[in-house]
């Protein structure tokens, strides 16, 4: 097909009771323009859009309800005390979680990484002890690792994927030994879209006596996740890439692990009793959020899991998935353009680059068009190095993105091919 005709007949309007154009309109910021055409917003990995009532929450949360939480005996305070905890419930049944009391709300998902390394792994790794990650690991899931390992001595490992991104059960379980004591993987690979088999791992890992971490940042947006089913030790997940607001993100931790953990930071609400000599702890979950949270914003996010829960998971999935399988069919249909990770059952993004130009470039020349893209290493560093790529150019599916954006993608990097002939 020539690659600047777009495909009607493939045009997916509402499929299967999704109803595309309704959740598009759900989103204000869809319909604006950029550089005089029609946004075509495919960076949701980086950042996903708000919908109109996470937007709204928030607005309501400072109009409505604001005031201080866990320290007012007044009715604002009470009001924005109970929408902010109420949010915990949520979370924890959007997840599968036992109780409100495992879900730590935290600043973001780099936090609770951070929180895990801090105060799980540095009190108990010894010099050889061993952290195994993937090399397809976001910085999140590197930095905090070796800032405990440079203290403690322990080594930290990494096992590759496959040429084509696929995860490899051997090159895992190979790099397992008798000094691993924490594994610690994405859900969803950021750069890949490969999804790991975190169930499946988290056995192998405890059969190890290791401790498993999930960063689910890419995961929990995709797919319904039940964190009891999948028995890792920790999940971790941020706000804003859930349709939720920014500076918010969501550690959930196995009840009987966090009652263990010491404090993170010290601070007002995370405490039980206070004096000059020493002070006692709040117990999980309030132990680890000290200080003023972000109130607003944590209320929103309990608009944001409504939101997602009142399309299904389930369906959002089954949309997605036939999004990136059409995306996959249209861009590699580009003149010179390899794709960056096919595995198998794959979710989320579409990385690639291309022969004529630079993704920098590529992502500079397409924005005239309005279409947003990631360009870069996607602080993803050792898998750049792994694929030998300084950067890929990188296209994310939402659920509200189209096929037809990926249309205008492929047509506007068609154009990319035309100006660097
Ligand atoms: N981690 C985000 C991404 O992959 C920012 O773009």
């Amino acid at each position: 097909m020539d690659a600047n005709a777009v495909d009607t007949s493939m045009t997916t309007n509402m499929t299967g009771g999704y109803d595309i154009e309704k959740i598009r309109s759900d989103f204000p910021i869809l319909s604006r323009k950029i550089h005089g055409k029609p946004l075509v917003y495919l960076d949701s990995a980086a950042s996903a859009q708000k919908p109109k009532v996470v937007i709204d929450a928030l607005v309501s949360a400072y109009c409505d309800t604001y005031s201080n939480v866990h320290r007012g005996l007044h009715f604002l305070s009470e009001a924005s005390t109970d929408a902010y905890e109420a949010v915990r419930g949520k979370v924890a049944h959007f997840i599968g979680a036992k109780s409100g009391d495992e879900i730590v709300l935290t600043a973001g998902a780099t936090m609770a990484l951070n929180m895990i390394a801090q105060c799980w792994a540095l009190p108990r790794l010894k010099a050889g002890d061993e952290i195994l990650i993937s090399i397809a690991e976001h910085h999140a899931n590197i930095v905090p690792w070796q800032m405990v390992a440079e203290k403690t001595g322990a080594v930290l490992r990494a096992f590759p994927v496959d040429e084509d991104g696929s995860f490899n059960m051997t090159a895992f379980t190979d790099m397992i030994t008798a000094r691993t004591k924490i594994v610690s993987v994405p859900h969803v690979s950021n750069v890949l879209g490969t999804v790991f088999p975190v169930a499946e791992m988290a056995k192998i890992a405890h059969d190890a006596n290791a401790l498993m971490v999930v960063d689910g940042c890419q995961g929990v947006v995709h797919m319904p996740v039940d964190v009891q089913a999948l028995d890792a030790d920790f999940y971790v997940f941020s706000a804003h890439k859930l349709y939720g607001p920014n500076g918010v993100g969501i550690l959930w931790g196995k009840a009987e692990i966090l009652a263990e953990l010491p404090p993170f930071l010290g601070g007002g609400d995370m405490i039980d009793r206070v004096t000059i000599e020493k002070s006692t702890y709040a117990l999980p979950p309030h132990r680890f959020e000290a200080g003023t949270p972000a109130i607003a914003e944590t209320i929103a996010l309990g608009a944001a899991v409504d939101y997602v829960q009142s399309i299904g998971m389930e369906a959002i999935r089954s949309h997605e998935q036939d999004i990136l399988s059409y995306a996959h069919q249209r861009l590699s249909a580009v003149d010179g353009l390899r794709l960056i990770g096919t595995a198998v059952g794959k979710s989320g993004v579409v990385s690639f680059t291309m022969d004529c130009a630079h993704p920098h470039d590529i992502s500079t020349i397409i924005d005239n068009d309005g279409v947003a893209i990631r360009a870069g290493h996607h602080c993803a560093q050792p898998l750049m190095d792994f694929y030998d790529l300084p950067s890929t150019a990188r296209a994310s599916v939402g659920i509200y993105t189209t096929r037809e954006e990926f249309d205008a993608l492929a047509i506007s990097l068609e154009k990319v091919n035309r100006i660097f002939a």
